[in-house]
C-alpha cells in the first residue's frame, strides 16, 4: 500500500464503524457491529430510514443477546447522521449497503471515498458486482473492497472479501482481518469470481427452483420443504462436498464419483435462467404468502433468528455451546 493509503488503525483497534445505506443488509450490519460493542454511525437518505433502522435493531437485539454481547454493547451506541459526510467523518471502517444498482454504487463509492479519512477501508455489500466495475469514479480506489454478507449479517457469519483490479491487496488483507476481529467467518478471494462463491451456489439452486415453479413441477412449499427437511439439515453441518463424500460410504468421495459420476450427464438441471414473466412472478409471490400461513415478515424473522441460533449452538459454533 502507498503511504497515503495505509490504514490508519489496525483491525483490532477499530472502535468506530460507519454504515451507509440502512435497509435490510445495512441495518443488519448496524445490529452486528452494535452487538460487538462498536460505536456505529449510519446514514440513509430515505425519510423513514431512522425509524426503520431502529425497529430492525430492536428486533435483532434479543438474538444478539443470545449470541452474547460484547462488553459495553448497546443500541445507544448508534448515531444516525444527517449527512453521509458526517457519518463517515470519524469512521475507522465503512460498510456500504445501498441498492444494487451499478451507477448508484459507482457514484456513492466515489462520494464515500472523498469524505472518508485517508487510509480507511471502505467495503461494499454488493451481491455480485465486481469491485473493478464499481471503483471507476473513486480517487483512491486502492481502499475499496467487496465485503459480501449474508442475510441477516448479525447471525450468518460468512463474509466474502475480494478486491478489484485497482484495489490494494493490503486493503483486502486488512478488511479480512477486521471482519474476523468483528466476529465474522471470512472467505478471501484472490480474484473476482463472478457471483462470488456462496451466491453462485445459491443462484444455481434458485434458478432450478424457479424452473420447477414455472413448469408446474413443484410448488413453492415443496421446494422449501425439500431443503429444510432434506439437504439443508446436512448443509448446516458440512458443505455439499463433504456431505457427498459421506454418500460414498467407506469409499468416500472416490466411490461417490464412481457410482454417481455418470448421472452428472443426466438432464436433471436447466441452469439457464428462466424468464421471470408475470405468471412466474405471481406464482412465487403468492406461493410464499401461502407458505407463510398467516405469519408476518416480523414473525418469520424472529422464527429464523431462533432457528439459526439453535443450529449454531447445537453445532458448537457459539461460545459455551456443548460440542466444541
Ligand atoms: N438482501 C439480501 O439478502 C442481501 C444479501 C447480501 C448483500 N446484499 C446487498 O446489500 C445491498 C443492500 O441491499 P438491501 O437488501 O439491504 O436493500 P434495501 O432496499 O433493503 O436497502 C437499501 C437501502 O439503501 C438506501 N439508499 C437508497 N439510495 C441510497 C444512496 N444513494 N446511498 C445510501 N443509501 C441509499 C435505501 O433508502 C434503503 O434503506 C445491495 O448491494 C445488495 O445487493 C443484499
Amino acid at each position: 500500500m502507498t503511504e497515503t493509503s495505509t490504514p490508519a488503525t489496525s483491525p483490532a483497534d477499530v472502535r468506530r464503524v460507519a454504515c451507509v445505506g440502512a435497509g435490510v443488509i445495512g441495518g443488519g450490519w448496524v445490529a452486528h457491529f452494535l452487538g460487538r460493542g462498536y460505536e456505529v454511525t449510519a446514514w440513509d437518505p430515505a425519510p423513514d430510514a431512522e425509524a426503520r433502522l431502529r425497529r430492525l435493531v430492536d428486533a435483532a437485539w434479543p438474538a444478539l443477546e443470545q449470541l452474547g454481547l460484547a462488553p459495553g454493547a448497546s443500541p445507544d451506541r448508534l448515531t444516525v447522521s444527517a449527512t453521509l459526510e458526517e457519518a463517515v467523518a470519524e469512521a475507522q471502517f465503512v460498510q456500504e449497503s445501498a441498492p444494487e444498482k451499478l451507477d448508484l454504487k459507482r457514484e456513492l463509492l466515489a462520494r464515500l471515498d472523498a469524505a472518508t479519512p485517508p487510509g480507511v477501508v471502505i467495503a461494499s455489500s454488493t451481491s455480485g458486482y465486481p469491485m473493478t466495475d464499481m471503483q471507476t469514479e473513486a480517487l483512491s480506489p486502492g481502499r475499496l473492497v467487496v465485503g459480501h454478507p449474508f442475510n441477516p449479517p448479525y447471525l450468518i457469519p460468512l463474509v466474502e472479501v475480494a478486491g478489484g483490479e485497482r484495489t490494494d491487496p493490503e486493503a483486502v488483507r486488512w478488511a479480512a482481518r477486521f471482519y474476523e476481529v468483528a466476529g465474522k467467518s471470512v472467505i478471501t478471494m484472490d480474484r473476482e469470481v463472478p457471483g462470488f462463491i456462496a451466491n453462485r451456489l445459491q443462484e444455481a439452486l434458485w434458478r432450478e427452483a424457479l424452473h420447477m415453479v414455472a413448469g408446474g413441477e413443484a410448488t413453492v412449499r415443496d421446494i422449501d420443504l425439500s431443503i429444510t427437511e432434506g439437504p439443508g439439515l446436512r448443509w448446516a453441518i458440512m458443505g455439499p462436498m463433504l456431505t457427498f463424500a459421506l454418500a460414498g460410504g467407506e469409499g468416500g468421495m472416490a466411490h461417490m464419483l464412481d457410482h454417481f459420476g455418470p448421472s452428472l450427464k443426466s438432464p436433471w438441471t436447466r441452469l439457464e435462467a428462466p424468464e421471470l414473466d408475470k405468471a412466474l412472478y405471481d406464482a412465487v409471490v403468492s406461493g410464499c404468502d401461502d407458505a407463510a400461513d398467516g405469519r408476518t415478515i416480523a414473525d418469520l424473522v424472529a422464527e429464523r433468528d431462533r432457528g439459526v441460533i439453535a443450529v449454531l449452538r447445537a453445532t458448537g459454533r457459539l461460545p459455551g455451546s456443548g460440542a466444541e
